[in-house]
């Protein structure tokens, strides 16, 4: 196959971009910065939230391969806290949607869109599935950004018989994900804190979040990419995540653990914008995807540290 992916040089990307490749697919990544973790992705240089207006062969007066067979939509702005305070960072989020979404329009591609457990807004159900999205609790810019694509996404498939699968992540941690300078993830940063022996913050005692370790986040998509481009089956809005909550005291344990050191650990009110609790069923992704998600969160968090280990030594650190 011959994919196309946004945002390519984020972890989500790269982690897919060179699953795929291994399994023999060309991959083509289009993103607004080079791809800090490998050579390996073919990555066109280029800012997706400008407002275009050509998109035949290409998005703006940029030629984009020909015969690809699908898009695979990751570029964002990402980090909800980020957006609560730049809201204009939510815009281009939706911008960037529409312009993937002509190209696919106008090159009759399908698409696959990164969407998020952030559509659900905080609703405390004991477990979250597909239908339980209701725009009315949007609780952030960036929800409300998510909320705007996928709400794109349909209204394509209605107007133009556009095919599609919506995925909705939730808290993906693992490989290529401790570039906290320019991003700042819960995970990765509690790793390289507790490891110098930093105290660390944790933003609400009781929130419970279902963190997905990215060999299952990336494996379901691959499966989702297989599905659309086989004609099989289509329009579908998929949960992927692990299906287990944990908390994130629970989770600092586990780093803690994993490196042998004994976090200390301060713990605030969550904060403006952030969901609070979320465990995603994920039944769906089962039946259509024959996904099945092995890491459960202790593991992957040694898998995790073992990495920004082998990461740290690679670069002579
Ligand atoms: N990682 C998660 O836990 C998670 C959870 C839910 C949803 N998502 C969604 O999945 C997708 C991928 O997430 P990620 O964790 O890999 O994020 P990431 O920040 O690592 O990757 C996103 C990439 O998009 C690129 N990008 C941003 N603005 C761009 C622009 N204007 N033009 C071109 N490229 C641009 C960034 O440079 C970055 O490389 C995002 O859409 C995110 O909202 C991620």
């Amino acid at each position: 196959m011959r994919i196309l992916i946004t945002g390519s040089s984020g972890q989500i990307g790269t982690n897919l971009a060179l699953l795929l490749e291994k399994q023999g697919h060309y991959v083509f990544g289009v993103d607004k910065r080079p791809n800090t973790w490998t050579n390996e992705i073919e990555t066109l240089l280029q800012d997706l939230s400008t407002p275009y207006r050509n998109f035949k062969g290409g998005i703006g007066h940029v030629e984009y391969p020909k015969n690809l067979d699908i898009v695979v939509h990751l570029a964002a702005h990402a980090k909800v806290h980020e957006l609560v305070e730049q809201p204009d960072r939510a815009l281009e989020n939706i911008t960037m949607t529409y312009n993937v979404l002509e190209f696919c329009r106008q090159n009759n591609l399908p698409i696959i869109f990164s969407s998020s457990r952030e559509v659900y807004g905080d609703i405390h159900r004991y477990i979250t599935e597909e239908s339980h999205a209701d725009f009315a609790f949007t609780e952030s810019p960036y929800s409300a950004s998510k909320i705007s694509g996928e709400a794109l996404i349909y209204s394509y498939a209605q107007c133009y018989n556009m095919k599609y699968l919506v995925f909705r992540f939730s808290n993906v941690y693992g490989r290529y994900d401790n570039d906290i300078e320019r991003m700042e993830r819960v995970i990765p940063l509690f790793i390289r804190k507790i490891k110098n022996h930093e105290p660390i913050t944790v933003y609400g005692e009781s929130k419970v979040l279902d963190f997905t370790y990215v060999d299952d986040c990336v494996d379901g998509i691959a499966k989702g990419v297989e599905l659309l481009v086989s004609g099989r089956d289509a329009n579908h809005t998929i949960n992927l995540a692990f299906g287990q909550g944990n908390s994130l005291v629970t989770m600092a344990e586990f780093i803690g653990e994993a490196l042998g050191i004994k976090p200390n650990m301060t713990v605030e009110p969550a904060r403006v914008g952030e969901v609070t609790h979320y465990v995603a069923n994920i039944g769906k992704a089962r039946a259509l995807l024959n996904y099945d998600p092995k890491t459960p969160l202790k593991e992957g968090i040694e898998k995790s540290v073992e990495w920004s280990r082998e990461w740290e030594k690679s670069k002579g650190k």
